[in-house]
């Protein structure tokens, strides 16, 4: 095992002829996959809503850890770079898995005792054909979801008293900041070799894939960090705006 890890990380043959991934990684039978609206609730205050949102962040682990191997497996003809990096993510993500799961056992749960939703793998099959979008519309848009909503969700939990959930989540916050920043990286490095302009390209890939998918307030700073620039925040300030007005009061 740690020599395969090895050779992905550091000697990978970007030309190696491989099979291309196939629909669908492998995944246990459980958790089961409803639509997003059969999810159960998620309440930080009582144990059994605070277990459901644990399980719903490690669900979000679980995929993260197969996006990521899918990157690598997926995309050819990459700079080893790439692969060491998206190599470097799904080992985070097994960590950030595994320190969920292991907090889940000790509310007396694990992994795959609620439903869950399979929205981060539809967007893996939307962007399966092409790295560009896969790299601006899963970490810049998907993950970096993640750094805007995860603050207040540590601050819930602290006032519902489970500082240990809380802390799980300061380290996987700060580390989704690099993760994001690496889909900055290669979508900037895919948008070069296009020869297009990264920031009017992501604005639209934007639009055109994931409206529905933005929602301020937005973590301005993580954002910054992670390779956001100024164009890029107005427009996701303007797509907010628009769909705050859509929404039914
Ligand atoms: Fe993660
Ligand atoms: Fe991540």
């Amino acid at each position: 095992m740690s020599k395969d890890y090895k050779a992905l990380a550091g000697e990978v043959d970007a030309r190696a002829a491989l099979p291309q991934p196939g629909a669908l990684p492998g995944r246990p039978a459980r958790p089961r996959l409803v639509p997003p609206k059969d999810v159960p609730t998620r309440s930080p205050f009582t144990p059994a809503g605070r277990a459901a949102l644990l399980h719903a962040i490690a669900h979000i682990e679980f995929n993260a850890i197969n996006l990521a191997w899918d990157a690598v497996q997926r995309f050819r003809g990459m700079p080893p770079a790439f692969y060491a990096d998206w190599t470097r993510v799904a080992e985070d993500e097994a960590r950030h898995f595994v320190l969920l799961d292991t907090r889940l056992r000790e509310l007396g749960h694990r992994y795959g005792d609620f439903d869950a939703h399979d929205g981060l793998w539809e967007m893996a099959r939307k962007t399966a054909h092409d790295c560009l979008a896969r790299m601006a519309l899963v970490p810049r848009v998907l993950e970096a979801r993640g750094l805007d909503v995860t603050p207040a969700m540590i601050a819930r939990l602290r006032a519902g008293g489970d500082a240990v959930t809380a802390d799980i989540l300061e380290v996987i916050l700060r580390e989704e900041v690099a993760h994001v920043a690496i889909g900055s990286r290669w979508f900037a490095w895919c948008c070069e070799r296009a020869g297009l302009a990264p920031q009017p390209t992501f604005i639209a890939l934007l639009r055109e894939h994931a409206s529905g998918a933005v929602r301020g307030p937005f973590n301005r700073a993580a954002r910054a960090a992670a390779g956001f620039g100024a164009d890029e925040m107005a427009a996701l300030d303007a797509l907010d705006a628009s769909v705050l007005r859509a929404r039914p009061v």
